[in-house]
């Protein structure tokens, strides 16, 4: 469906559900992707060769970032797109902000915003080297709307990483680089894994969506691979929100 050929990507979070489903597919597209996570390499990428190149590491190591676009650059030559997917939601940490531990909220910040912002920092140079390059930002539809369970830190790291990306869109528009977010809704993912421990649960969720079912991976890709692809050339500064209706409710 996607023609990426010739195209290098780096994307983050793809040890995760959505990067993980991200990378595969652009891989799968006929790009060059270069994958980082905390985690080990996932299965699924044997057939793609040297185009699949996997770096494990922290987001919040800056010169770990410094040598992996490095690295990228000596083995593709460039970089076109970032998509900028890891991030963390502390489930049993991160709460209102009147109990609000700080140290949370700094760990948060720096996964979830400094760290986009630091590999924007070291890819624009490269990518404004080419004509149609883009960027992918995952924020949340939390950073829309206050929730009965408050995670502050997470739906402040969300808000801001929209706020980046507009702002990212337009310095950089006369370069031809463009910069958009999409928001996932309720994904089945490993980030959900607590809907394993409750019976019901992914039921109940599903039952509260307009499109009445929980999101998949497939449903974030296809998002960010079109918003990578030349058919959004004229979209920046955008959010595509990516939720069966969640947000559109009254
Ligand atoms: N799943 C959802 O319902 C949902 C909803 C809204 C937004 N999101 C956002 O979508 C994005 C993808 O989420 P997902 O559901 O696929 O989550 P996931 O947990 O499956 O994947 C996230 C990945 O990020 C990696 N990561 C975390 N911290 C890192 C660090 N410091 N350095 C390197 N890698 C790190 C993790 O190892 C993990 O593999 C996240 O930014 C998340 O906040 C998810």
């Amino acid at each position: 469906m996607w023609d990426f050929s010739g195209k290098t990507a780096v994307v983050t979070g793809a040890g995760g559900g959505m990067g993980g489903q991200v990378a595969h597919d652009l891989c799968a597209g006929g790009a060059n992707v270069c994958m980082i996570d905390l985690k080990d390499m996932p299965d699924g990428y044997t057939g793609f060769g040297d185009r699949a190149a996997y770096f494990q590491g922290d987001l919040t190591d800056h010169s770990f970032l410094e040598n992996v676009v490095a690295e990228t650059c000596t083995r593709f030559g460039t970089i076109d797109y970032l998509v900028n997917a890891a991030g963390i939601l502390l489930f049993d940490k991160d709460f209102g902000v009147v109990d609000m531990d700080f140290a949370v909220w700094d760990k948060v910040m720096d996964v979830n915003l400094k760290g986009p912002a630091r590999l924007a920092q070291l890819c624009i140079p490269q990518m404004i080297k080419n004509p149609d390059s883009a960027m992918v930002h995952f924020s949340s539809i939390g950073a829309y709307r206050g929730d009965s369970k408050p995670q502050d830190a997470y739906q402040a790291s969300k808000a801001g990483l929209i706020a980046l990306s507009k702002s990212i869109a337009i310095q950089f528009a006369d370069k031809r680089l463009r910069s958009n977010i999409v928001s996932p809704g309720m994904i089945d993912t490993p980030l959900q894994s607590r809907w394993d421990h409750q019976q019901g649960a992914r039921e109940a969720i599903a039952a509260a969506v307009p499109l009445k079912r929980l999101g998949q991976t497939e449903d974030l890709s296809n998002a960010t691979l079109f918003l990578l692809s030349d058919l959004a050339s004229y979209i920046t500064g955008v959010d595509l929100i990516v939720d069966g209706g969640l947000l559109a409710l009254p």
